[in-house]
């Protein structure tokens, strides 16, 4: 076993407090790490006003891979105006490091809408509505005008969807759902679509099929064990997947990986959830979400055994937990994780 450098941007509220329960796992796991912490957030940009230091991207290519916990304002403050961080630091760091997959597995727990269902959502992470075209003229006049563009691009889309093409086939049921909204969003989702047919004629071995966006919400909320692998673009991904997470038993399992698959630089790994300040400090953060995504970052550097004992154990102690109905910890659920390996 290799001994990895990872960057750790423990960030705001619950974030750090999850990481510190990640790192512990995976040195529990017998993976050597060295960590430097870096300093970034909401709390950092109100004490410095800085959001993006001069030259971080490029010293965070340095690294083996990345570790984020959450970054974010506590809800109602008004000292980060939106968008700052995630326009000026989160995005960066997707864009710029070219993490153009975002991996998000979902397994149900009991108790949840979709106990048993197991599915992955991959979303194209460097497109769409996230790039930022557009503008606004005439601000706060009668006339003023907003407009949000969404880039689409064939490299952009068939490399996303080659990705989930190979997941689906390494996958026991091989099966894959294009996501879109062809019938209104009739430029992109022509693109995806084609670009999805012509890619499934490579991969006869798995089956496919299509949703809009719309009805899938309502087979998310209701038959989500239809699904197996889906692929989708980067704001459906964004949507789905919160409700993947409340479908699944909650936001505090969902994991997420931010992959650069063409491995010209270091991946980023972080729970979807944000930094919950409200129960920050207080032993209530789940850090499940951080601890399988730590097992996803261990995978990508080609740990798979040891990704799989921990993403095994975590999935082991979220049934546990929520059969039991009892609280835990946040660190006695570290711990728990832990000794099952
Ligand atoms: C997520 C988050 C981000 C996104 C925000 C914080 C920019 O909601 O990772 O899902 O929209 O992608
Ligand atoms: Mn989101």
């Amino acid at each position: 076993m290799r001994r990895y450098r990872v960057a750790v941007i423990g960030g705001d509220g619950i974030g750090p407090e999850v990481l510190d329960e990640a790192l512990k796992v995976v040195r529990a796991a017998g993976v050597e790490l060295d960590t430097v912490d870096y300093d970034l957030g909401a709390r950092h940009y109100v004490e410095t006003g800085e959001v993006l230091p001069e030259g971080l991207i490029d010293e965070l290519r340095g690294f083996d891979a990345i570790l984020l916990g959450a970054i974010g304002p506590a809800i109602g403050s008004t000292e980060v105006p939106s968008g700052i961080l995630e326009r000026g630091l989160l995005l960066p760091l997707r864009f710029e490091l070219d993490l153009y997959i975002n991996h998000r597995p979902f397994n149900g727990v009991p108790g949840a809408i979709a106990p048993d269902c197991d599915f992955i959502v991959i979303r194209e992470n460097t497109e769409g509505p996230y790039v930022g075209e557009g503008g606004q003229l005439r601000r706060n006049t009668p006339f003023e005008v907003a407009t949000q563009g969404s880039v689409n691009t064939r490299h952009g889309v068939e490399r996303c969807v080659r990705y989930a093409f190979d997941l689906a086939r390494s996958r026991d049921r091989k099966h894959l759902t294009l996501v879109h909204k062809t019938n209104v969003l009739t430029f992109s989702g022509d693109l995806w679509q084609r670009t999805f047919e012509a890619v499934a004629a490579e991969y006869p071995d798995v089956e496919t099929a299509y949703n809009h966006v719309d009805a899938a919400c309502i087979y998310f909320a209701t038959d989500a064990n239809r699904y197996d692998v889906v692929v989708t673009d980067n704001l459906f991904g964004d949507i789905l997947t919160d409700l993947a997470g409340a479908i699944a038993g909650g936001i505090g399992f969902a994991a997420s990986a931010n992959l650069n698959p063409a491995r010209t630089g270091p991946s980023l790994f972080e729970p979807v959830h944000g930094a919950a300040h409200d129960i920050a400090g207080q032993q209530r953060a789940n850090p499940l979400a951080a601890i399988r995504s730590a097992a996803m970052m261990l995978d990508h550097l080609g740990e798979s055994a040891t990704a799989k004992k921990i993403t095994d154990a975590v999935l082991a102690v979220g049934v546990e937990m929520a059969t039991s109905g009892k609280t835990m910890t946040t660190t006695a659920m570290g711990d728990a994780v832990a000794e099952r390996l």
